[in-house]
């Protein structure tokens, strides 16, 4: 074992400096995890007719197809990764996930997707289908538009077995790149 200590209020700025090192040098974990998790989602389908996956998969293919950004792309990709660990909090457990990786409107976009999407099918469950009306204020005009981009373009449809759908290894670069470094919070 190291040397560094076993509880907290005996520690050292020494002992800090090799955990920050450590911890910097073992980034690569965090894509690592990440593409594991997003793996994960093949096993997963629960009533839709692709495996979740599947669904991330070609969410992020149609976002490319449609000329967005790599941080967008990828947060496209991640959007329902939160599916993994549990459904009726998704949304915002892909969010922080994404949330020191990438621009505010691309976290939000994540963040807010359930209720944009909610356009599509909340009324089958007898919710509102303006619920994205509740997030006017909270966003910018352009945040609001690129969320709605996000659900009524690219989310909402990709659920096809017949569609185009790049595979995980096209995106893994992505991947790799967007969670390379954390952003300042
Ligand atoms: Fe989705």
């Amino acid at each position: 074992m190291t040397d560094t200590f076993t509880r907290m209020d005996e520690s050292t700025a020494e002992q800090w400096a090799v955990i920050g090192t450590e911890t910097m040098k073992n980034q690569s974990r965090v894509a690592d995890r990440v593409l594991g998790l997003l793996q994960s989602l093949d096993s997963i389908t629960d009533g839709f007719s692709t495996d979740q996956l599947t669904h991330c998969l070609q969410t992020a293919t149609l976002a490319e197809q449609a000329g967005a950004d790599d941080e967008v792309i990828v947060a496209a990709l991640c959007h329902d990764v939160g599916k993994a660990i549990s459904v009726p909090n998704h949304p915002k457990i892909a969010a922080e996930i994404l949330r020191p990786y990438v621009r505010d409107e691309v976290f939000k976009m994540i963040l807010v997707h359930q209720d944009f999407q909610g356009r599509h099918y909340y009324g089958h469950f007898g919710g509102n289908p303006d619920a994205r009306e509740q997030h006017r204020e909270s966003l910018t005009p352009e945040e609001f538009e690129l969320a709605a981009k996000f659900a009524d373009e690219w989310d909402q449809i990709a659920f096809d077995p017949d569609r185009e759908t790049y595979p995980l290894e096209h995106f893994e670069p992505k991947v790799r790149e967007v969670f390379a470094a954390a952003k300042l919070l």
